[in-house]
């Protein structure tokens, strides 16, 4: 599957759309990209069997509504399980993120492609209050009151949860756990074996930008990696984009500019604001920059290999004398028209219906990732004002942001020594491309902490597929010498 290669790259992240984008520039994040999630939401061909597990509403504590109960999907394949005389054949687990798991299931193939080699079942378990795993059923209207449950920590202990139920229903206690992951879901995996060091032997976190909280990463390193990967396919393509918003600006502040725009930006309404426009554009480049696959790919959208080699060339092919705006937008529209099918462009419409709201909530509780745009980037600039990003989550869900939560919860500074120490069996996979990557661990931190930066999917998936077989063989060969001694004992 051709997709096996995106693993290393995979990922991104739904921003928190603030309600507030017309006024406060500051606290502007893109928008979803909706439309793409319902086109690959189901795909009726996956190769896995669907199965449903009743969970428990609250994991930490004892109330009486703690033990509600509620419907977490997951999916399964054991065509090439093969548990041998031992019991000892891997399990490899998706530890979900925020979407339907149907996604990322269709996304990962990498995972198939491993398991006839590790004889491996595999399992693909869906994240509370995403796709069909709802505690509660009307989706728009939950409140904070409901929300509330929609965190990391009750994610993956609800992973542990069912694993262990999977695993006794199977008689499968002895098969080795590894759980695997993109973006959030790589933040999950490499948590989960932290928290849950008995319940999986390690885990392979990609893409997975546990570091980009609170004040561990610089706050302009995702800007300026998106920007970074524009300017190294053409500096004056860099340039044409940093150069359009002042533009965009001119044309929408003279006489009727918003109907000029509406115009020239093939909007299916006319425009009410600039600000959408911008917004817009915005989402094109930095999605096109999360998900720059080497080889076509429809992971957010459909889009050629190296889009963003192919938006510079549109940008760079230009006539001289064509306006920056022009240039840009035309870039843009390779994003949300490859497929050549949209006569003409839904600018203003950002219902949602896929149920991301979701990913805005955990945005404005624990997923606190502050992000500025300054000097080396190519969007309009803005900081990041702390105060304006909590008033918008109070206005939106009537809660405050915990900003420190993460890393008091699992860690991330000094995580060097701290790993090095307390950790071990994570392979932390990053393309250096994908901006989420200056969030992730990008230095080796012990022999079994490993981080593999990489521009080519190859040589990773040798190393990976290296550090998979360490652990399940060393797994392997200890059960069968423990089974030797024991028997000695016996006799
Ligand atoms: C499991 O995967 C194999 C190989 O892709 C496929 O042939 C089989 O139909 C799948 N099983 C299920 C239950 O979909
Ligand atoms: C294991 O079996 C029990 C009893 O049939 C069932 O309730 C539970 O859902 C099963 N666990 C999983 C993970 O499917
Ligand atoms: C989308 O692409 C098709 C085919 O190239 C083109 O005819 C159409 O005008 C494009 N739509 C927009 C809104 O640019
Ligand atoms: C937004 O798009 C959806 C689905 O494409 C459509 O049903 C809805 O009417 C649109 N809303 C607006 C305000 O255009
Ligand atoms: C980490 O160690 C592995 C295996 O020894 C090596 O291949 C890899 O390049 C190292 N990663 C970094 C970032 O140095």
């Amino acid at each position: 599957m051709k997709v096996a290669s995106c693993l290393p790259y995979l990922l991104f992240f739904f921003f928190f759309l603030t309600t507030r984008t017309v006024h406060s520039l500051p606290t502007f994040f893109p928008r979803a990209p909706q439309q793409s999630l319902l086109q690959s939401a189901k795909d009726p061909e996956l190769p896995y069997s669907t199965h449903f597990f009743p969970q428990q509403l609250d994991h930490f504590t004892f109330r009486p509504n703690s033990y509600n109960v509620f419907h977490q999907k997951y999916l399964m394949n054991s065509t090439f399980w093969d548990r041998g005389p031992v019991h000892t054949a891997p399990i490899f687990v998706y530890t979900g993120n925020e979407g339907n798991i149907e996604w990322f299931a269709a996304n990962t193939g990498f995972m198939m492609d491993i398991a006839p080699r590790f004889k491996a079942l595999l399992v693909f378990i869906e994240h509370r209050f995403y796709g069909d795993s709802l505690p509660f059923r009307k989706k728009d209207s939950e409140s904070a009151e409901e929300l509330g449950y929609l965190t990391s920590t009750q994610a993956l202990a609800d992973y542990a949860v069912l694993i262990r139920s999977l695993k006794k229903n199977l008689s499968a206690e002895a098969s080795p756990v590894i759980v695997f992951g993109g973006s959030y879901g790589g933040m999950l995996a490499a948590w989960f074996r932290l928290k849950y060091p008995h319940v999986a032997i390690g885990a392979l976190a990609s893409s997975a930008p546990i570091l980009q909280f609170d004040d561990i990463t610089p706050w302009s390193s995702f800007y300026d990696a998106v920007s970074q990967d524009f300017k190294d396919e053409s500096i004056n393509c860099y340039e044409v984009i940093k150069g359009s918003w002042d533009e965009l600006m001119a044309v929408s502040a003279k006489k009727n500019g918003l109907v000029e725009l509406s115009k020239s930006f093939k909007s299916c309404k006319s425009l009410h604001s600039v600000y959408s426009a911008r917004d817009w554009l915005w989402t094109a480049f930095t999605y096109t920059a999360m998900v720059d696959y080497p080889t076509k790919a429809n992971f957010l959208m459909p889009l050629p290999a190296n889009p963003i080699k192919e938006m510079c060339r549109i940008v760079d092919g230009f006539p001289r004398g064509a306006s920056k705006l022009a240039r840009a937008f035309s870039a843009a529209s390779l994003y949300y028209n490859y497929s050549g099918t949209h006569k003409c462009f839904d600018i203003e419409n950002s219902t949602d219906d896929h149920g991301l709201s979701g990913w805005n909530w955990q945005a404005c509780t624990e997923m606190v990732m502050p992000m500025t745009c300054l000097d080396e980037c190519m969007f309009p600039p803005f900081t990041y004002e702390y105060k304006d990003f909590e008033n918008d989550c109070k206005d939106k869900f009537g809660v405050r942001p915990r900003p420190h939560w993460i890393t008091t919860e699992y860690g991330g500074y000094k995580i060097n020594q701290v790993l090095k120490r307390y950790g071990s069996n994570i392979i932390f996979s990053n393309g250096m491309k994908d901006p989420w990557s200056r969030g992730g661990v990008l230095k080796n931190i012990s022999s079994s902490i490993i981080a593999l930066v990489t521009e080519k999917g190859k040589k990773l998936l040798t190393l990976l597929l290296f550090g998979l077989t360490i652990w399940t063989s060393d797994l392997r060969r200890k059960k069968i010498l423990n089974g030797l001694e024991n028997k000695g004992i016996r006799k």
